[in-house]
């Protein structure tokens, strides 16, 4: 079976890192992965295939930053270009990135089918392009690969039944495979001087946050009280996204009481997670982490389509509002146990699951691994 994964953004990297792992454990699935260049900066793209061992793509369309409608169509030319080349039996993308919307349209146009890693999630807010994305995609998916019930739920509500699974989520899987080689080789702690459970770890960069001087501003400002009320330094992997709008609207001076760095590695994110005291973020897989790791979550949002954490008390939305920040950045404890995200072998299920379909539309062709 051949395969063409596309991705394009950070958190893609770390999925296909699992999922190459699994694939490659499987003679009879060959995979080419295609990058869009969605993201582009080396500590956004280039540390994450070097550390994670991610086979190298055989293509980079190289499209970069760009309005919605641009950056979109560039991908999806490029990939249908790429499609028509290859002739891959299936075509998988992840999440609810633009690449992900790209990856899947062309391939659906050309008859390709489309596997869909975290299909089903849902904000039920229109206005994130996230979630246009997704929506889209799940709907012209052959194979839906749902990391919780709740997404099965949500794709039934659709009308959306057909080629559905419960994987349990690829993402629990990184952190169980990463978390304890973060233990020993990562030395984040150490070059920033940080003491175990004595700092706050954040992460901002949705655009309903970042686009909005009012909502980065409330954010900021709640992060620095937050830092200053429980004197301990806050530290902030700094999305490039971020950089730019805080330039922009001039909050260079509410952004300066935060411990500012450049984006950091998977293994010095996870080691980061692992002690901080809470974890405040508007990142989709940064909310889950927090719990995979034992550390509570304030969310930097007004919903999430990680429904569970909040329901199992890991995770506490406050929107920007800097006084909610900081009541909930102090109060953050650990919440139920729970086992929502599956037993930590997702990528193993899915390629399973892409090795039998693949058995069941070319009779004759059953796997011999
Ligand atoms: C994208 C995804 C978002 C995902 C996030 C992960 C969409 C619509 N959004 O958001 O769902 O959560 O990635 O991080 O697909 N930039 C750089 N260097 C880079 C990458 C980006 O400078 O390597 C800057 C550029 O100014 C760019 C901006 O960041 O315009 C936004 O990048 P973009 O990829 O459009 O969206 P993200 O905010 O990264
Ligand atoms: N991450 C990282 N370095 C950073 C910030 C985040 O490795 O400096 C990881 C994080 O641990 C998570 C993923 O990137 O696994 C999440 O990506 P992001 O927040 O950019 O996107 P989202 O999950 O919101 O789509």
């Amino acid at each position: 079976m051949h395969l063409l994964t596309i991705v394009g953004a950070r958190p893609q990297f770390i999925k296909a890192a699992m999922l190459s792992k699994a694939a490659s454990r499987r003679p009879r699935l060959k995979e080419n992965i295609l990058h869009t260049g969605q993201h582009y900066d080396a500590a956004m793209s280039q540390v994450f295939f070097d550390q994670m061992a991610i086979p190298r793509p055989s293509k980079n369309l190289n499209v970069g930053s760009g309005s919605h409608g641009a950056a979109t169509g560039a991908m999806l030319a490029g990939i249908e270009e790429y499609i028509l080349e290859t002739k891959p039996d299936m075509v998988l993308v992840h999440g609810d990135t633009n690449s992900t919307l790209a990856g899947a349209l062309a391939a659906a146009k050309l008859h390709v089918p489309v596997a869909h890693v975290e299909a089903g999630l849902r904000s039920f807010n229109r206005r994130m392009p996230e979630e246009v994305n997704r929506v889209l995609t799940d709907h012209i998916s052959d194979l839906l690969f749902c990391p919780t019930q709740a997404a099965v739920d949500n794709l039934a509500k659709e009308g959306v039944t057909h080629g559905v699974h419960v994987t349990g989520d690829v993402m629990y899987d990184a952190a169980l495979f990463f978390g304890e080689q973060a233990r020993t080789s990562s030395s984040i702690l150490q070059d920033l001087g940080l003491e175990e459970n004595r700092y706050f770890l954040a992460t901002v960069h949705r655009a309903e946050n970042t686009d909005d001087p009012k909502r980065l501003a409330g954010i900021l400002q709640g992060l620095g009280d937050l830092a200053q009320e429980a004197s301990m330094p806050l530290v902030l992997p700094l999305h490039p996204r971020t950089k730019k709008q805080i330039g922009l609207f001039g909050l260079e001076d509410l952004a300066s009481r935060l411990a500012m760095i450049d984006p950091v590695s998977f293994l010095d994110m996870v080691r980061l997670e692992s002690t901080a005291r809470a974890i405040c973020t508007d990142s989709g897989g940064v909310q889950k982490e927090g719990f995979f790791h034992g550390v509570p979550v304030v969310t930097l949002r007004d919903e999430t389509e990680w429904i569970e954490t909040v329901a199992s008390g890991w995770n506490t939305l406050v929107g920007a509002n800097s006084q909610h920040i900081v009541e909930a950045g102090l109060q953050a404890a650990p919440g139920k146990s729970m086992d929502a995200y599956g037993q930590g072998n997702a990528a193993q299920v899915m390629v399973d699951l892409l090795l039998a379909w693949n058995e069941k539309s070319t009779p004759g062709h059953g796997e011999e691994a």
